[in-house]
């Protein structure tokens, strides 16, 4: 079952060629909990899109290939439940429920990743989150082997955040998501500046559900690198939430810094125009860079290792509190 030193290169965005000493690929909750039942200590690969992998892994890897999604039996008023395996690649599953005409996984067509992993870091795009349409999860909880269901409020989203990655890490596994979709009287959101712009281009005035979704995989494809291309793994940092007090200073120096306000006291800055100003964007440090159209976002050219990608990581982290004295935070998963 278990196959020895395989390359997980194909099994991460960041295109990454380290080492599974033993790697099993899983394809039923059965198969599953036979296998937790004898190992413990597992490392869960699913997309792959969140991590950057710096070294060989030795513990058992379980590479989660659960498959299927439907529309569930529960159903309000305009209210559908939809229900997808944790393998299920995350946009084709999105581009099913709008085939459906079920609203409210427009804004986040094309993210790579599988649908199991979505809730980790309570993914989001042009203003919206896994959070604004999400219903509940099922979990293999790897102490007891038992399936667990975990509602909205259970997984305490917050951005790029959830229980599942901080106090429930590396007890949970994953292994489908319910979401909760609009039939009709879709709500859409094409505040963010971009879609606008993207619709205005197509003449478009009254969008439905897939004019948003081609809206934002034009403006995706525009700026953020396809992994099929070049290794990445999205955003590498998160954006950083600064005091007022803070931000008022810099904006002295900076006048130019762009700037989401979150409350009265917390104002968010786009972590990639910050990287931008200490001169990182499309630099080319061996195998290892920083996108040319996005600086938040770190490439690997080809061979680059986990260690080298972290390397620049840690350079960036650097300037930028140097510069601007903001630490940013690292938002993929480092192995
Ligand atoms: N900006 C720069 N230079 C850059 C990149 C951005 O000056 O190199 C400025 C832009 O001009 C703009 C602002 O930063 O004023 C925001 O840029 P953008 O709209 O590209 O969004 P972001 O804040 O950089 C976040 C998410 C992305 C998501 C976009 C759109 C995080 C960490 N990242 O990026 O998520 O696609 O918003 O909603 O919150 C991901 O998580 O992997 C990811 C790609």
């Amino acid at each position: 079952m278990f196959q020895k030193n395989i390359s997980l290169k194909p099994y991460n965005t960041f295109g990454i060629n380290a080492y599974a000493k033993s790697f099993v690929m899983v394809n039923s909750i059965h198969q599953l909990q036979e296998i937790i039942d004898k190992h413990k200590d597992v490392f869960i690969l699913s997309g792959g899109s969140n991590i950057l992998i710096t070294n060989n892994i030795s513990i058992p890897v379980i590479h989660l290939d659960l498959k299927g999604k439907f529309v569930t039996e529960k159903e309000d008023q305009n209210l559908v439940y939809v229900k997808a395996l944790a393998g299920e690649n995350w946009h084709e599953f999105v581009l099913w429920t709008l085939e459906n005409n079920f609203g409210g996984l427009e804004n986040l067509s094309l993210i790579p990743g599988n649908v199991g992993t979505s809730p980790m870091q309570n993914i989001g795009a042009y203003g919206v989150e896994i959070k604004d349409v999400f219903y509940e999860l099922e979990a293999l909880e790897i102490s007891t082997g038992k399936i667990k269901i975990f509602k909205k409020d259970k997984c305490k989203f917050g951005y790029r955040e959830s229980v599942f990655k901080n106090i429930h890490k590396g007890k949970f596994i994953i292994t489908s998501v319910t979401f909760q979709l609009t039939k009709e009287n879709h709500q859409l959101n094409t505040n963010y500046g971009a879609i606008q712009t993207e619709l205005e281009k197509h003449q478009i005035t009254e969008p439905n559900i897939i004019d948003v979704s081609n809206a934002i995989i034009a403006i995706r494809k525009s700026k953020l690198p396809d992994p099929k291309d070049i290794g990445n793994s999205g955003s590498f940092f998160k954006n950083p939430v600064i005091s007022v007090d803070q931000f008022k200073d810099l904006e002295k120096e900076y006048p130019k810094m762009p700037y989401y306000k979150i409350s009265d006291s917390l104002i968010k800055i786009p972590a990639g125009w910050l990287i931008e100003q200490c001169g990182f964007k499309g630099k080319r440090f061996g195998e290892a860079g920083v996108h040319k159209n996005q600086a938040l976002v770190l490439v690997n050219y080809g061979d680059a290792t986990g260690k080298e990608i972290l390397d620049l990581a840690k350079k960036i982290l650097q300037t930028v509190s140097n510069k601007f004295g903001i630490d940013l935070e690292i938002e993929v998963n480092i192995i």
